[in-house]
């Protein structure tokens, strides 16, 4: 079969409203040549992120039902926490409303402004927390993590050696913890080896430094582990989940991701010192520790969703199913980030528009190309996400990559709506050569990339 068949069917449907090519024109000009101020239903197809919009299975929606919104001691949080022991193995666990949240409170308690936090590569909003205590977040992916063509297998590992340098040089003392990111987001949803992981565990040990894995989307960095890594083709991905956790002492997690709901996370650790801290604080900013910004019904969807995304047939649809769409495009020579990630499609714009210069923002352009043409809603990741004048001479500094996120949302798209957002690229493909450059006419002082407007250079 050269399609990912989808393993289930289809109970409730949720209509989409297809758009043509005047109407989509108004709206994007409406929108400030911006995709993250289009009414969401003016787009066919929605590949802005794939965190909190998945579609819940109907054991997740039954139980929904069975919430119990007692303030304290709900049933839902024994089953959530239950779930999360079972598969994570730490013995604290703390409700939080999503990932970020996770990341403040524990940040708020470990980070000063001397302190450091390495990370393969810190998500946006880990990056953020870690800069919003005064503290400095550094980023030690290997090198081959950072070429957009390489194809290591494990292009999310840190590489220990500058993970041992940065501990020499600055010192344990400041760093109280690495972080992990599993896959590796920024990086272009890349996997992490258990190899790797062991190692960062056994450096961090050594120095008495605790390790947090960013978990958001762990069950599909076990698949590429059971799929890729030496040992673990005939394990399952609860046994591969529990060795990969084993290694750490906590984690945050985004459970609008992997825990195949559309809010809440969770923090998990094995320090009862640490848990006490964390929950006093979760007291005056979240809630009550049974229920840390949550519904009971929505603990009891994450304990579910948690269940349904270790399964094997889950995961290979999933993963296949990105592949699958990767795998089309690169078959009509559509330049892409290598190899493909777990979560997503990164369309390199610099080589998609070399006519364009980074300047011009090649890579809003072509996201702004693709809903003009399709009705697809992609994300930019280049310089207008993270290009920024520089403090001195007000010259504005542009980042190494200009790529378009597709980020495909889980057990929402079939294999069809894959097959036309291929299409719809490789038809814009060739005709790249009529895509224009922007011009920026409003940013905000920071995070611009979300409420910035520009226009069409003529
Ligand atoms: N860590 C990683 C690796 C993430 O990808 C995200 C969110 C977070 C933490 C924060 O979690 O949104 O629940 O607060 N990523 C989304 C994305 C927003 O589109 O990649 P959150």
């Amino acid at each position: 079969m050269d399609f990912p068949a989808e393993p289930f069917r289809i109970k409730v449907v949720e209509p989409l409203k297809k758009t043509n090519r005047a109407e989509r024109e108004a709206l994007i000009l409406r929108a400030g040549l911006n995709v993250f101020n289009l009414p969401a239903d003016g787009i066919y197809v929605d590949l802005l992120t794939d965190s909190g919009t998945s579609a819940m299975s109907d054991n997740q929606w039954a139980g929904l039902m069975l919430g119990d919104e007692s303030y304290a001691g709900s049933r839902n949080y024994q089953n959530f926490e239950n779930s999360i022991k079972e598969l994570f193995g730490f013995k604290h666990i703390i409700p939080t409303h999503q990932g970020r949240s996770a990341e403040h409170l524990l940040f708020s308690i470990l980070l000063d402004q001397k302190k450091i936090v390495p990370n393969n590569i810190h998500f946006d909003t880990t990056r953020a927390n870690v800069l919003h205590q005064g503290a400095k977040p550094v980023d030690l992916v290997i090198d081959e993590g950072l070429d957009p063509n390489h194809s290591h297998l494990f292009k999310g590992n840190m590489d220990l050696e500058k993970l041992e340098d940065l501990i020499t040089s600055a010192g344990p003392d400041r760093i109280p913890v690495v972080m992990m990111t599993v896959t590796n987001n920024s990086g272009g949803g890349q996997p992490v080896s258990m190899e790797n992981i062991r190692q960062v565990s056994e450096i961090t040990r050594r120095h008495n430094i605790r390790f947090f894995l960013d978990a958001c989307r762990f069950a599909e960095n076990c698949y590429f582990i059971k799929e890729r890594e030496e040992g673990y083709g005939s394990k399952s991905i609860r046994e591969i989940a529990k060795e990969l956790f084993s290694y750490a002492d906590g984690c945050t997690m985004s459970a609008k991701k992997d825990g195949l709901v559309n809010i809440g996370g969770f923090l998990a650790m094995n320090d009862a010192s640490l848990a006490g801290d964390v929950s006093n604080l979760l007291i005056l900013v979240e809630g009550f520790p049974t229920y840390g910004g949550l519904a009971g019904r929505d603990l009891e969807a994450i304990a579910r969703g948690l269940e349904e995304v270790v399964d094997e047939d889950y995961l290979a649809f999933r993963i296949g199913q990105v592949r699958y769409l990767a795998d089309l495009l690169k078959k009509a020579g559509v330049p892409l980030l290598q190899p493909t990630g777990g979560h997503a499609v990164y369309l390199n714009a610099r080589e998609f528009l070399p006519h364009i210069p980074q300047s011009q923002f090649p890579a809003q352009a072509l996201t702004v190309a693709l809903y003009r043409h399709a009705g697809i809603r992609a994300v930019e990741v280049g310089s207008l996400m993270f290009g920024e004048k520089d403090k001195d001479t007000g010259e504005e500094r542009y980042p190494e990559l200009e790529m378009v996120r597709l980020a495909i949302p889980r057990r929402v798209y079939t294999s069809m709506h894959m097959k036309y957002v291929a299409e719809s690229i490789v038809h814009l493909y060739q005709e790249r050569k009529s895509i224009k450059g922007l011009r920026l006419i409003y940013e905000a002082p920071i995070l611009r990339h979300f409420t910035a407007k520009l226009e069409d250079i003529d």
